[in-house]
């Protein structure tokens, strides 16, 4: 069962406790703490709970039930943090919406990717399950993602991220302050893509290891923002609200059969 809270103790990172969530036991995680409020919005009619280092959190009320949406900050060690308190306080499935960079030719700018998997390069994973134990999400959230991107005719593709702890010489980006990427990474955006691999981010593969560690189910969704075929840039995209409208439908609906098949 693991280490519960007590309902009223307020978690030392996020800054809230159980009762807050009311009962909820569904969470949404952007990276993003100025993306929290409005995918709350657009869940249901929603209500702050606290704001604590890269910890945004708001619940939202949707027809299925309470969803707590709350941000995970960059990257694997501030996103285990979170699922461990998420944990303690009896969130069971957790739904990330990022932003990513496509390594393949046939992805565009501001498509959805569904990971049903991931590649460690990060080194949270680690300190929980070994190199080769796998990063994987939950085969119910994948589909139930996939069905409500394809039911909104958003362009999405599902399959293998590279979750890496660097945005710059882990995903060999040569843009940086000293342009150097170590030997070892030299070559492996190459490699990655002719292994089939969709994209680089940065949280994932901590995601779904600490996730299968902790019990809960989790699964990711990502909006492209950088094409890594054409350039290392990041996109600033043409239309931000196609895009979050993208993200809270798809996780929104989701949501509805997800919350609907646990009932
Ligand atoms: N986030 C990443 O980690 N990499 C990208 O290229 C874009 C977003």
């Amino acid at each position: 069962m693991g280490n519960l809270a007590d309902k009223s103790e307020i978690l030392y990172h996020v800054g809230f406790c159980a009762d807050d969530l009311k009962g909820a036991e569904w969470a949404v995680l952007p990276g993003d703490p100025g993306r929290v409020q409005l995918l709350a919005e657009n869940l249901g009619e929603a209500k702050f709970i606290a704001c604590h280092r890269e910890y945004t959190s708001w619940l939202a009320q949707m027809d299925c039930g309470p969803v707590l949406v709350c941000s995970t900050g960059m990257g694997g060690p501030s996103t285990a943090i979170c699922l461990e308190e998420l944990a303690r306080m009896g969130i069971k499935g957790v739904i990330r919406v990022g932003t990513t960079g496509t390594i393949q030719e046939k992805i565009s700018i501001g498509d959805l990717i569904i990971n049903n998997a991931a590649v460690r390069l990060d080194g949270t994973s680690q300190h929980y399950a070994p190199l080769n134990f796998p990063a994987v999400a939950d085969i119910e959230i994948t589909n139930a993602l996939r069905q409500a991107a394809i039911e909104n005719d958003f362009p999405c593709h599902t399959g293998i991220s590279v979750s890496s702890d660097t945005f710059w010489p882990g995903q060999e980006r040569y843009d940086s302050f000293s342009g150097y990427v170590r030997k070892s990474l030299r070559g492996t955006l190459q490699e990655w893509q002719k292994l089939g691999a969709l994209n680089y981010e940065m949280e994932t593969s901590a995601l779904f290891v600490v996730s299968q560690c902790l019990g809960l189910k989790a699964g990711a969704v990502c909006s492209v923002v950088a094409k890594r075929t054409d350039s290392e840039a990041v996109v600033p995209l043409e239309n931000k609200g196609e895009t979050t409208r993208r993200f809270w439908v798809t996780v929104k609906r989701a949501l509805q059969l997800l919350l609907k098949a646990g009932e």
